[in-house]
């Protein structure tokens, strides 16, 4: 019982509403309700399934199955199942990508790409092939360093609100951050030559991070890389050179298994690029009291993120929008403002109330705005 309060005081505005989280997404109702029945105590609880049991080894082969299926990843792609988050990739990707160059490219569009490119400055020689701030310079004038061992993209800076539409082809690997838009569109492995993508936000829950990568860049680690840290031999041993993460497995499962039954991505990509139009056409009727800073062609279609016009009604909108049932609206700490996600579990009843109330919000003017 002190656990259920525990965790009903950990959510803000209590169990009703929508959440419009971005750093975590919702699972679909009947998702969270098998991820919950498997929780069962007793020995056949997925919660002490032990990694070296035949189960596991099934559940992580059809795992690995339904996202190759899902997202037609090529044979000579390897898909890691590791822990640590998105973040961690930030340094593993030069110390297992860099060789014998010490050069890599990076693409410069807000929050998370900053992120990634101060850590890789750790290990390598950055430079910046592109400022995608308001908008995405074409590929063509990308200036990559064709020394570079990889150049390096967030395919959605989930705090700006900016999104790729897709990758051009470059004269060196291609390497993406997907961490808020994996299994959310389909994706072109004749360009990208890894993907990696921390599991919370579009595949399930915390604890896992995918990494998809072309066979060919395996076997290039740095000496001191951390072995359990080590892509090659990683996949070398299918992912279980140490414990994996098994229940954001088994979550990842049973999400992809709901992505599959659903239209698989073509159909996220198609409900992603519905509900992104609802809520920014909405913002768009109430120019005046919203306002879009990225360019409408590169809008992102999982995390809209917008300002008040008199950006000191920031809290009053978020305020007003928590007491009508919508939560965890608010911008990221370093950008501010307002976002919403968008992830694959976000309910359309969700994404309709929202957009009743920005247009109710907007509605109401400069006047006194209590709901
Ligand atoms: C695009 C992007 N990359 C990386 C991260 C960091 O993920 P993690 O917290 O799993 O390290 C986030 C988290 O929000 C993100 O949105």
């Amino acid at each position: 019982m002190a656990s259920r309060s525990l965790a009903e005081a950990a959510v803000p505005g209590g169990a009703s509403g929508f959440s419009f989280s971005a750093a975590a997404g919702p699972l679909p109702d009947e998702v969270a309700a098998d991820v919950a029945a498997a929780c069962r105590p007793g020995r056949a609880s997925i919660l002490s399934l032990p990694f070296t049991s035949p189960a596991f080894r099934r559940l992580q082969e059809e795992t690995e199955a339904c996202l190759r299926r899902l997202l037609d990843i090529p044979d000579r792609f390897r898909v890691l199942f590791l822990a640590g988050g998105a973040s961690a990739q930030f340094a593993l990707l030069p110390l297992n990508l860099l060789g014998t160059a010490c050069r890599a490219s990076y693409v410069d569009s807000g929050c998370w790409s900053r992120r990634a490119i101060a850590e890789a400055r750790r290990y390598a020689e950055v430079s910046i092939a592109a400022r995608a701030l308001a908008a995405i310079p074409d590929a063509a004038e990308w200036q990559v360093d064709p020394g570079a061992a990889y150049c390096h993209v967030t395919s959605n800076e989930t705090a700006d609100g900016l999104q790729f539409r897709d990758f051009p082809a470059l004269p060196v690997p291609l390497v993406a951050d997907m961490t808020s838009d994996l299994l959310t569109r389909p994706l072109d492995f004749t360009r990208l030559s890894l993907v990696y993508a921390g599991t919370q936000k579009t595949v399930g829950t915390p604890g896992l991070t995918l990494v998809i990568v072309d066979e060919h860049l395996l076997g290039r680690a740095r000496p001191e890389t951390p072995r359990v840290m080590d892509y090659g031999a990683q996949a070398g041993a299918d992912s279980r050179l140490c414990t994996p993460p098994v229940f954001p497995i088994f979550v990842a499962h049973h999400m992809l298994q709901w992505i599959e039954a659903h239209g698989g991505v073509s159909a996220m990509a198609d409900a992603a690029r519905r509900r992104s139009d609802a809520a920014y056409a909405a913002l768009a009727e109430g120019e005046g009291t919203y306002a879009i800073s990225v360019d409408s062609a590169h809008r992102s279609h999982i995390n809209p993120c917008f300002r008040l016009a008199d950006e000191a009604r920031t809290a009053l909108f978020l305020n007003a929008a928590d007491a009508a049932g919508l939560h965890d609206l608010r911008g990221h700490p370093e950008v501010g403002g307002v976002r919403v996600s968008l992830y694959n579990g976000v309910a359309d009843a969700a994404v309709d109330a929202l957009v009743d109330f920005l247009r109710a919000f907007a509605r109401r003017g400069s006047g006194p705005c209590a709901a």
